[in-house]
């Protein structure tokens, strides 16, 4: 069964008066263990798109299956629910609480949710350990590297033992070494537990790691073997 099934997504945002179209009818099937990247020039709808992915949004038509399940017709909480438990979210500012440890923030989500802080430590503690940051956990954020940050955030990502990764522009804030590391993260942790990860990114050496790559462009998406050549290179 498809993880992600969107077909004929649409969306408009209300401006004034008027309407800004800008999704055209995306049509997107991702798998379980998929790593897909999505590339796409400045204001083409690639968070507009997650954020409909992640649930965060609603489009103006369309229809979204998440693991078989209709999305859009069920209720807000349904959807919150479905949410909190089958997505991570990796953005590009880190959304870190500066006043939290390390350990605190990757808790965080799992505190929320009303989790005993003793039963939830291990777990986050185990995950900073998989980010490379076992030793780290007592760190306050702003005493850590742009790199360390995205770590943080990724183990909070993925406290809740979500089957989907959803990434807007992870190493938008990082250089190119640390990019390529955090790369490997990702895909050491597609690779071990066949999560899947959706990427979206800029950064042309980004997207090459992923082993699927579609566009945005036009309100439209498009993979490799149908991009028109002028939107080949983004
Ligand atoms: N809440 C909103 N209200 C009105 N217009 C919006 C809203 N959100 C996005 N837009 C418009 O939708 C278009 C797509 O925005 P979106 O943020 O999805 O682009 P993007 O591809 O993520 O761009 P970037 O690469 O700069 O992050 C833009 O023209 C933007 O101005
Ligand atoms: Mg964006």
């Amino acid at each position: 069964m498809a993880l992600i099934e969107l077909s004929g997504i649409r969306k408009s945002f209300k401006v004034g008066p008027g309407e800004i179209p800008v999704l055209h009818g995306i049509d997107l099937t991702v798998h379980p263990g998929e790593m897909v990247s999505m590339m796409g020039q400045s204001g083409s709808g690639k968070s507009t798109l997650m954020n409909i992915i992640g649930m965060l949004d609603q489009p103006s038509a369309g229809s979204y299956r998440f693991e078989g399940v209709d999305v859009l017709s069920a209720r807000n909480d349904e959807q919150s629910a479905l949410r909190n438990r089958k997505i991570g979210f990796v953005f590009q500012t880190y959304y870190l609480l500066a006043r939290l440890t390390a350990l605190d923030n990757v808790l965080l989500p799992l505190l929320y949710r009303g989790e005993s802080r003793r039963r939830s430590e291990p777990r986050a503690r185990a995950l900073l350990d998989r980010v490379g940051l076992g030793d780290q956990a007592g760190k306050y954020p702003n005493a850590m590297s742009g790199g360390q940050r995205q770590r943080v955030a990724i183990a909070r990502a993925l406290i809740g033992d979500p089957p989907l990764l959803l990434c807007d522009e992870p190493t938008g804030a990082l250089d190119a070494t640390t990019s390529q590391e955090i790369l490997t993260l990702f895909e050491d942790l597609n690779a071990e537990s066949a999560r899947t990860i959706l990427i979206i990114t800029h950064d042309p050496s980004v997207a090459a790691r992923c082993r699927r790559q579609v566009h945005i462009a036009d309100g439209l998406l498009y993979e490799p073997d149908t991009v028109p050549p002028r939107m080949a290179v983004s």
